[in-house]
């Protein structure tokens, strides 16, 4: 396996192969990252991964410079994986110049649920995913990558971004890893004390009982009134919820009228203490 700084080097160690496999991450990798590099790797020539803290998407307030960097353990897991090639830039090499050119994401996608609570967070994500897609595949006829559906709505925002700028990349959604309590693997977890990580599993506890209430109301549910309740009992326990909502997977718009076979996915976000976790389930 090849480590690489700058986007020289990548493209060199790229110039024979026509189907990249692309695994893009943040580093401090945890089994959900694995899965999605054994998922991907079958699907291209060469399988990639990148690790890189993007600046972009996070605000001043958020934690960007706490954020874990694990470059040798991650080079480690990757190794192991069946990783061939391993993109990790310096800030410099991947932002020479300040980013001026950026992506924004409809509002309609990008500026709800995530995008509302941490506005700009879209704009970040699809400006550094659309450079390193062009960094990996540029110049190739086709490629894979690969995304979390712990991220759900990074997921959307990524496909309609491949779509409206007719990128040849296939996006794969690997599913959510889950502890054994059914907290669902993201770096942040980390950030928890061990009585934490207990309580942690209750976020997609409370994600299944409201997508099990809003399924078992006959007719059109009253969703606010369900997921104001939902809310309330996260708060009691302590945590500082910023949604909890019922969804169309289709466009992550809320449902309108009777639920019965309409595809659907509970999403929610939290704080507990200071650690912000996201989840989601498809009913
Ligand atoms: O999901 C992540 O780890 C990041 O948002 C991504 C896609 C690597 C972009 O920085």
């Amino acid at each position: 396996m090849h480590i690489v700084h700058t986007v020289a080097e990548l493209r060199e160690k790229l110039k024979h192969f026509k189907r990249p496999a692309f695994v893009p991450t943040m580093g401090n990798l945890h089994d959900g990252h694995i899965a999605l590099v054994r998922q991907a790797k079958p699907l291209g020539d060469v399988t990639v991964s990148s690790i890189f803290v993007n600046r972009l998407q996070f605000a001043p307030h958020e934690d960007f410079d706490s954020y874990p960097r694990t470059l040798d353990a991650d080079a480690a897991r990757l190794e192991a994986a069946g990783c061939d090639v391993v993109f990790a830039p310096r800030e410099k090499d991947l932002y020479p110049e300040p980013q001026t050119f950026k992506v924004h994401p409809a509002s309609d996608l990008g500026d709800i649920l995530e995008g509302h609570f941490r506005p700009g967070f879209f704009i970040g994500v699809s400006t550094v995913v659309m450079k390193l897609f062009s960094c990996v595949f540029a110049g190739m006829p086709s490629g894979v990558a690969a995304f979390g559906k712990k991220d759900y709505q990074q997921v959307m925002v990524v496909r309609r971004m491949v779509q409206q700028f007719a990128l040849p990349i296939e996006i794969l959604a690997g599913e959510t890893q889950r502890d054994a309590n059914g907290l669902a693997l993201s770096s942040r977890n980390g950030y928890l004390s061990e009585a934490q990580l207990e309580e942690a599993a209750q976020l997609s506890h409370a994600l299944r009982a409201l997508g099990e209430a809003a399924r078992a109301a006959s007719g059109t549910p009253d969703l606010p009134a369900l997921e104001a309740q939902a809310l309330q009992a996260l708060a009691r326990r302590g945590w500082k919820p910023d949604y909890l909502t019922v969804r169309l997977r289709a466009d992550l718009q809320p449902p309108q009228g009777p639920l019965a076979d309409v595809p659907l996915v509970v999403l929610g976000a939290a704080k507990l203490g200071n650690t912000r976790l996201i989840d989601n389930l498809e009913m």
